[in-house]
């Protein structure tokens, strides 16, 4: 299987370059921030629960998610490969998946880190809240997004480091040009 892991802070692209990566690599896309806000459309327990923690921009505790995506893997089944977008956002995550692709006799083939400087993922986000419908995007929470990224999600950066799995991506141009170089990064593992 080939797994990619699409990182970065809030809106440095992970949704945006997943949705090209999945037809050219043949990948289901997970996204952790999509299945929980569907379950808040939903109107679910689950959905309920998370939406405390979206709508402040903390994460929602490792147990939940892990055991969402715990069901989702099992969901899909046999697949030639995996983008996991927005997941693992913790240390704590990141060895559960590997835990759970272990079951599977796969891991993460790599890590797509984009970097975007702060004040672009900020008017990005801004932006994007005009008409997103989402609940944390406005400047407050995207602020607050910004800041728990770089205090508990930016450390798993080091996770895949030491697995020398890391590829560090300029995430500020075109999206077709960083989608070109993120495909290369993707193409030397596979
Ligand atoms: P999640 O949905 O994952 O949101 P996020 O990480 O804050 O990131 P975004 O989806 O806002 O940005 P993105 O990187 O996907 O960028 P995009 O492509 O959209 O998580 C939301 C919340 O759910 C979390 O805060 C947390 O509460 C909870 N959660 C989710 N996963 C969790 C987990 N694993 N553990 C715990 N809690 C979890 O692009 C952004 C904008 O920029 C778009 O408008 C796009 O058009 C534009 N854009 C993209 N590329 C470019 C470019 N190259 N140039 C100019 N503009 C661009
Ligand atoms: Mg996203």
């Amino acid at each position: 299987m080939l797994n990619v892991v699409i990182f970065g802070p809030p809106g440095s692209g992970k949704g945006t370059q997943s949705e090209n990566l999945i037809k050219e690599f043949n990948l289901t896309h997970i996204s952790t921030g999509d299945l929980l806000r569907k379950e808040i459309t939903g109107n679910t327990e689950l959905g309920f629960l998370a939406k405390k923690y979206i709508d402040k921009g903390a994460l929602v505790p490792d147990d939940i998610i892990i055991g969402m995506i715990d069901n989702y893997l099992e969901k899909i089944g046999n697949v030639p490969g995996v983008i996991f977008d927005g997941f693992p956002r913790t240390v704590e995550q990141a060895k559960s998946l590997k835990e759970m692709l272990a079951t599977y006799k796969t891991d993460v083939s790599i890590m797509v880190n984009l970097e975007v400087p702060k004040e672009e993922l900020v008017q990005r986000l801004l932006k994007r809240g005009e008409t997103s419908g989402r609940s944390d995007d406005n400047l407050e929470t995207i602020e607050k997004r910004i800041s728990v990224y770089e205090e508990q999600t930016a450390p798993v950066k080091d996770f895949y480091a030491k697995e020398g799995k890391l590829a560090s991506i300029k995430g500020v141009g075109t999206i077709n040009g960083i989608f070109a170089e993120i495909s290369k990064a993707i193409t030397a593992v596979k």
